[in-house]
């Protein structure tokens, strides 16, 4: 059988500088989904989403509202006799801009420099996004051999993905599948085409500690009233023990331990000590968890982090205060089989065992998910493999990731399907930063490599 590699390359090539302008439709809408006053934006993405379905023929495009933001579904017209179908996942939200003053350029103005196209959401995942629905169109349009498509787009992902399990749970026949697509994932470099098996899951809190019942002079007060961001230092500092691992009560009890020959595979990417200093721009790596390498730690140990601190004085010069109020953004990394309930209990164990009386506290749990592991041998991951390599003239690389793609497990759990992980973003695209950009190059060669991926699962 002849390859379809040729014509589906041409096709890519032919029509990139109008893929690369529907990239920029979807990139100037302000979709961020925490905050509320984006709401309009988050919506109008969403609508992009669905025409953008439609123009590529889908028979039915339905957005299914939630409480929070819709979900998105279509489907193309079947493929006929045995061609599996697919379901293609997406997340049309995106994360904060902030601190805007670092950004080079308006984060939803997109521009190139050099080869890479700067805006908010350009790698995470609006690029993503356009790359996998150019692969279907590209397809379609060769009339190569094909799948049945199914599409589902959410705009919560950013957020932990709110209502998106109950959705899967109450739309299992909308939803079946043979496999999912998932290209919200990234690849190690760009030479390196990737596929990702393992996701960590989410616990995230916010933390309250109140003291005085109003902020104090520090001189008239400090010694006497316990000082809530004093409090919430310590106990912070109190979460790690010495030796790295995390101090909340069971923590490591269901974690799954590491197979010596997994960690094999894992210790021959080129993830060391080098590439985490170069990436990161710190002084020093923090030595972490005793006992595993730093790439095991990240994607496959569970971990503690503190994502902001708030109290008291912040402002310009100095102002004398015991403050009132100290708030904690703190959230877990998780790993199989931990859940984000068993965390959330761990954690109010250690606050009701350590929080003084002198303070009062309240957790909320905000943003999470579950982790997972997905199967590495499969007729479909054989697919990806053989399109990526094909692709890239490189065979890809299996890893496992730190980040969390909470839809993975849910569609394990309710539908029994298992995703298949990929993505063309690379780690120095500055996700969730200042300046996130798209490596166009990278981007040209995934949806080539989709769509080839698309025609080798048909065969
Ligand atoms: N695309 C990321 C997940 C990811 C990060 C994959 C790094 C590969 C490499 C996704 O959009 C994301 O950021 N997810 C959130 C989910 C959370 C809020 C539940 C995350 O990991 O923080
Ligand atoms: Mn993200």
């Amino acid at each position: 059988m002849t390859s379809p590699h040729p014509a589906l390359l041409q096709y890519v090539k032919t029509h990139l500088p109008r893929f690369r302008r529907e990239l920029d439709e979807l990139l100037v809408i302000p979709s961020v989904s925490t905050e509320s006053a984006r709401q309009g934006q988050v919506l109008a993405a969403a609508e992009w989403t669905a025409q953008a379905l439609r123009a590529l023929g889908c028979g039915r495009v339905e957005s299914f509202p939630t409480p929070g933001a819709p979900l998105v579904y279509g489907e193309s017209i079947p493929a006929g006799g045995s061609a599996p179908t697919v379901l293609i996942y997406g997340h049309y939200d995106v994360q904060p801009v902030d601190p805007l003053e670092l950004w080079q350029s308006d984060p939803f103005q997109p521009v190139v420099r050099g080869e890479d196209l700067y805006a908010r959401g350009a790698s995470d995942m609006k690029g993503q996004i356009l790359a996998v629905l150019k692969a279907v169109e590209a397809v379609l349009s060769a009339g190569a051999k094909r799948p049945a498509f199914k599409f589902l787009f959410e705009g919560e992902e950013e957020i932990g993905s709110t209502h998106l399990p109950e959705f899967i749970r109450t739309h299992r026949d909308l939803l079946a599948c043979d496999l999912c697509l998932n290209p919200d994932a990234g690849m190690i470099a760009p030479e390196l085409p990737t596929i990702t098996y393992g996701l960590r899951g989410l616990a995230y809190f916010e933390l309250r500690l109140r003291g005085p019942s109003h902020d104090l002079h520090s001189g008239m007060y400090g010694g006497v009233v316990h000082n809530p961001a004093q409090v919430l230092c310590e106990l912070v500092a109190a979460m790690h023990e010495p030796s790295g691992r995390v101090n909340l009560p069971g923590f490591y009890d269901v974690v799954r331990p590491l197979d010596p020959e997994e960690r094999r595979e894992l210790g021959r990417l080129p993830m060391d000590e080098a590439f985490y200093l170069r990436a990161s721009g710190a002084p020093a790596l923090w030595a972490g968890e005793q006992g595993f390498t730093p790439f095991e730690r990240v994607g496959a140990r569970p971990t503690l982090e503190v994502n902001g601190l708030s109290s008291g004085f912040t402002g310009e010069g100095s102002k004398t205060v015991l403050p009132a109020e100290a708030m904690g953004k703190i959230s877990m990394r998780l790993v199989p089989d931990q859940t984000p309930e068993q965390v959330t209990s761990q954690l109010e164990a250690f606050l009701r065992q350590r929080v003084p009386a002198s303070v009062r506290w309240e957790l909320k749990r905000l943003a999470g998910g579950p982790p997972s592991i997905s199967a590495r041998e499969s007729p479909g991951v054989r697919a990806l493999a053989r399109a990526l390599g094909e692709a890239w003239g490189q065979a890809p690389v299996f890893r496992r990731e730190g980040g969390s793609i909470p839809v993975v497990a849910y569609l394990q759990e309710y539908l029994g399907v298992e995703s298949l992980l990929t993505g063309f973003s690379l780690p120095e695209d500055n996700a969730h930063s200042p300046n996130e950009k798209l490596h166009l190059p990278t981007w040209q060669k995934g949806i080539a490599a989709l769509a080839l991926f698309f025609s080798y699962l048909a065969e």
